[in-house]
């Protein structure tokens, strides 16, 4: 681990250029599983090379997987079957990855051997019991420390059987913890959602060959098919692009291409809201990868006029709140945020770590529990913290290139978890950021 990393984000130019965003976090770390359980080689094209991901492949080859790297971003993976991963040694690292961590725990409790999942600091302080609680139901013997915290310990051995589950949130970790469980499981396993949730898991289990039905909000497989080896070429992640999306439309003079951006439905939330409150956003040549609707995304900056972000959209762009209030705190009027609880327990806070940055920068705005009332405006210089989290480290960073002075930005490493070459793509485009310490 090296020292602690701060960040010095400045007006720059206007944005402009071609910008290829980095894969997928959701789609790399399930291409890692599937490939890995499947009968024969898989190969994943644009695998995103973060630490999050990272930490997936690395338990995969710990449980007994060959995984070649013959290039950056290219995986071929040695399939081992269904059944046919290695007992660990040591506990599985899922890093600060909340997904690695909620899909192992299903996964993991239809193995025939025991195995302990640990995380890091803020993914140690994050629920567990939104998993555990179905698993358990369906015969898993998963247990955490008192307050529902990782490490987990998951037995093998058991005998998992299908449930009909209702899930109290909306939330693709859960449903898919009990999707991957529901695969060693006797019978069928039913999920419902309160609203529809990103649905990789059910639309990747069905390229790799396992019978799979859902329709928005529910799925439902059965256990005792098997996986074969299928090629994922990974869309780049809308979640990544969403700073530069926001970026370029906040930045006079801006317009920026974004190539071959997953513009899955399920993800794309932020396009609805950014458009509504005036965004000048177009998808160009869209198309179908692999199953996944991707485009180009051409933004021009636009002035944006603060809304209500309606309810049914929360879901589509759970990842995106941290960009959107900078957005919101940019834009003519205000915005209001309301059911985005989960935002509580995500990597940090980020209702709170956002208003307490935004404070800082002299916005105005009311913290609810469920989101927050953001009074639009000019944003001032300031040094806010990151609270150790990537996303609310790379809305800042846009922050300052709208901001009257500099935004100084503490704790930035976890930016490499899901978007390593943020720094160096964004100063291509135009940014003024620079690590602290150098010079301006
Ligand atoms: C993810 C689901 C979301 C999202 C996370 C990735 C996934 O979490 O916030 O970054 O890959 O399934 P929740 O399902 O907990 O909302």
């Amino acid at each position: 681990m090296v020292g602690r990393q701060d960040w010095i984000a400045s007006r720059g130019r206007a944005l402009a250029g071609e910008l290829d965003i980095p894969g997928d976090k959701s789609v790399s770390h399930r291409a890692i599983m599937f490939a890995s359980l499947a009968d024969g080689i898989s190969h994943i094209d644009g695998f995103l090379e973060g630490e999050d991901t990272r930490a997936t492949e690395a338990i995969f080859r710990q449980l007994g997987v060959r995984i070649e790297a013959p290039s950056p971003s290219r995986r071929i993976v040695h399939g081992v079957g269904i059944d046919g991963l290695d007992t660990p040694v040591a506990p599985l690292d899922c890093g600060n990855a909340g997904t690695a961590m909620r899909l192992l725990a299903g996964l993991m409790s239809g193995q025939r051997f025991d195995c302990t999942l640990v995380g890091d600091a803020s993914l140690s302080r994050r629920p567990m019991l939104r998993v555990m609680t179905p698993l358990r139901r369906m015969g898993a013997r998963i247990s955490s420390g008192d307050d529902q915290t990782p490490p987990l310990h998951v037995r093998g051995g058991g005998a998992l059987r299908g449930i009909e589950f209702e899930s109290e949130i909306a939330s693709a970790q859960v449903k898919s913890a009990v999707l991957l469980a529901g695969l060693y499981a006797e019978g069928e396993t039913v999920v419902h959602e309160p609203r529809p949730t990103r649905d990789y898991t059910e639309r990747m289990l069905a390229e790799f060959g396992w019978p799979v039905a859902h329709a928005p909000g529910r799925v439902r497989l059965a256990g005792g098919h098997r996986l074969r080896a299928a090629d994922v070429p990974v869309p780049g992640d809308f979640s990544s692009a969403a700073f530069l999306i926001v970026a370029a439309t906040l930045v006079p003079g801006s317009e920026l291409l974004l190539k071959s951006v997953g513009v899955n439905l399920r993800r794309t939330g932020l396009l609805h809201v950014l458009r509504a409150m005036g965004a000048d956003i177009v998808e160009l040549d869209r198309r179908r990868e692999g199953g996944e609707a991707v485009a180009d995304l051409r933004v021009r900056h636009a002035p944006l006029t603060g809304i209500e972000v309606p309810v049914r959209h929360v879901p589509d762009m759970i990842d995106e709140f941290p960009i959107l209030a900078i957005a919101a705190a940019c834009a003519e009027g205000t915005t209001t945020i309301r059911g985005a609880e989960e935002l509580r327990v995500k990597e940090s806070d980020r209702i709170r770590s956002m208003a307490n940055g935004l404070r800082t920068l002299g916005v105005a705005l009311e913290e609810t529990p469920d989101g927050a009332i953001i009074d639009g405006g000019r944003l001032g210089g300031g040094a806010v913290d990151s609270h150790g989290d990537h996303r609310v480290a790379m809305a800042f960073a846009v922050a300052g290139q709208v901001a009257d002075g500099e935004v100084v930005i503490g704790d930035v490493g976890n930016v490499a978890t899901s978007f390593p070459n943020f720094d160096v793509l964004a100063r291509q485009a135009g940014f003024g950021l620079r690590a602290a310490g150098q010079a301006a």
